[in-house]
C-alpha cells in the first residue's frame, strides 16, 4: 500500500487544474495517503519547494481558474543536472507515486523522470490545446472554447455594424483543435489551421465570393498555421481585396484563465479521483483520458504530440454552413 504521493501541475495552465488538485489530494485523503504538492511543476521538484496538502489546502478551489499549486515550462529539468537533483528530492521525500497534471511537455518530462525513478507516474491531461492522444477532452479545453466563442459572438456584433472581416487569432501552436470548435460554435465563415493545407489563392476567392448580404465575416485562425497567424492573413486580404474593411483581434491569454466549465470540473474530478487508484493499483507511466466516458489508460509516449487529422466532416459542415 502506498503511503505518499507527489503531485504538481506543469506546463500552461489551464482551467479546472485546480479540480484536479482538489480530487487527488481528497481521494489520496480517503486512502489514508500523504500528498505532496511541488510549486511550479519541475521547478519545485529540482528546488524542493513545496507543501504538504492538507484537506484546507484544496477548499474553495474547484470553481477557480490557473493552477493554486503554480506551474512552469522548466527549462533547467530538460538538463542531466535538474533531472538528478529532481530525483535526489524525490528519493528524500520517500515519494511512492507521482501524479503529473499537464501536456505533452509535461508527459515528455514525466517520461524522462520514469527512466531514472522507478516509481509509478500517472498524468491527467491539463491543457487548453485538446492535442494529447488518449481523451476526447483535456482539462481546460472546454473553458477555452467557451471564452473564444464568447468573444467572437462579442466581435460578431460589431463586425456587423461595420460590414467588416474580423481575423480572429486563436491559441494553439500545433494543434487547430480550439479553433475548430470555436470556428462551429461562433459560425465563422472560414478556418484557418495548422492541420489543413491551405492555398493563399483559394482563400482569396472564397472572400471575393462571399455573399454581399452577408455584413460580418469572421476568419478564425490557429496560432501556429502555416499562414503565419492573424496579422499575416490580414495583410494578405488587404492586398487582394482592399474593398473589404478588415480588423484583425488576436484573443491571446484570456484563452487560459476564467472559472472552469461544469464539463470540466466534472472531468478533472474524475481525473483526479482515478489517478490516486491507478497508482494504488501499481499502474505507471500512462495519462489518464475520459472517452466516451469511460476511464481509459494511455501510456505516455502514445499520448504526447502526434498531429491528429481533423474530422473531415467538420471541416466540410464549416464550409457548408458558413458560406
Ligand atoms: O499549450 C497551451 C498554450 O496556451 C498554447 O496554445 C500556446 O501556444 C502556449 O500555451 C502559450 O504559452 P505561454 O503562455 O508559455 O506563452
Amino acid at each position: 500500500m502506498i503511503k505518499k504521493i507527489g503531485l504538481l501541475t506543469s506546463g500552461g495552465d489551464s482551467p479546472g487544474m485546480n479540480a484536479c488538485i482538489r480530487a487527488v489530494v481528497r481521494t489520496a485523503i480517503h486512502h489514508n495517503i500523504q500528498t505532496i504538492g511541488f510549486i511550479r511543476g519541475y521547478e519545485g521538484l529540482i528546488d524542493n519547494n513545496y507543501i504538504e496538502m492538507k484537506r484546507e489546502s484544496v477548499s474553495g478551489i474547484i470553481h477557480k481558474g490557473g493552477t493554486t499549486l503554480k506551474t512552469a515550462r522548466s527549462e533547467r529539468f530538460m538538463t542531466e543536472k535538474g533531472i538528478s537533483t529532481a530525483v535526489d528530492n524525490l528519493f528524500k521525500h520517500e515519494i511512492e507515486g507521482l501524479v503529473i497534471i499537464g501536456g505533452d511537455g509535461s508527459f515528455k518530462g514525466a517520461m524522462e523522470l520514469s527512466k531514472r525513478f522507478h516509481i509509478p507516474i500517472v498524468g491527467c491531461p491539463g491543457t487548453i490545446d485538446n492535442d494529447l492522444v488518449g481523451t476526447d477532452f483535456t482539462i481546460g479545453y472546454d473553458t477555452a472554447i467557451n471564452t473564444v466563442v464568447e468573444a467572437i459572438d462579442k466581435i460578431r456584433d460589431t463586425a456587423e455594424s461595420h460590414d467588416r472581416i474580423f481575423v480572429v487569432e486563436v491559441m494553439g501552436r500545433d494543434a487547430g483543435l480550439i479553433a475548430l470548435r470555436s470556428a462551429i460554435a461562433s459560425g465563422a465563415e472560414a478556418l484557418l489551421v495548422p492541420e489543413l493545407k491551405h492555398d493563399n489563392d483559394d482563400l482569396i476567392k472564397k472572400i471575393k465570393n462571399w455573399r454581399a448580404s452577408k455584413s460580418s465575416k469572421i476568419i478564425v485562425v490557429a496560432e501556429g498555421d502555416e499562414s503565419g497567424g492573424a496579422f499575416k492573413v490580414a495583410e494578405l486580404i488587404k492586398k487582394h481585396c482592399p474593398e473589404f474593411d478588415l480588423r484583425v483581434s488576436i484573443l491571446g491569454h484570456i484563452q487560459r484563465g476564467g472559472n472552469p466549465t461544469c464539463m470540466e470540473r466534472v472531468n478533472a474530478s474524475i481525473m483526479g479521483f482515478n489517478a490516486v487508484k491507478a497508482l494504488m493499483t501499481g499502474r505507471r507511466n500512462e495519462m489518464i483520458g475520459i472517452i466516451n466516458k469511460q476511464v481509459v489508460f494511455t501510456p505516455f509516449e502514445k499520448s504526447v504530440k502526434h498531429i491528429q487529422s481533423l474530422n473531415k466532416d467538420l471541416i466540410e459542415l464549416i464550409e457548408v454552413l458558413g458560406s
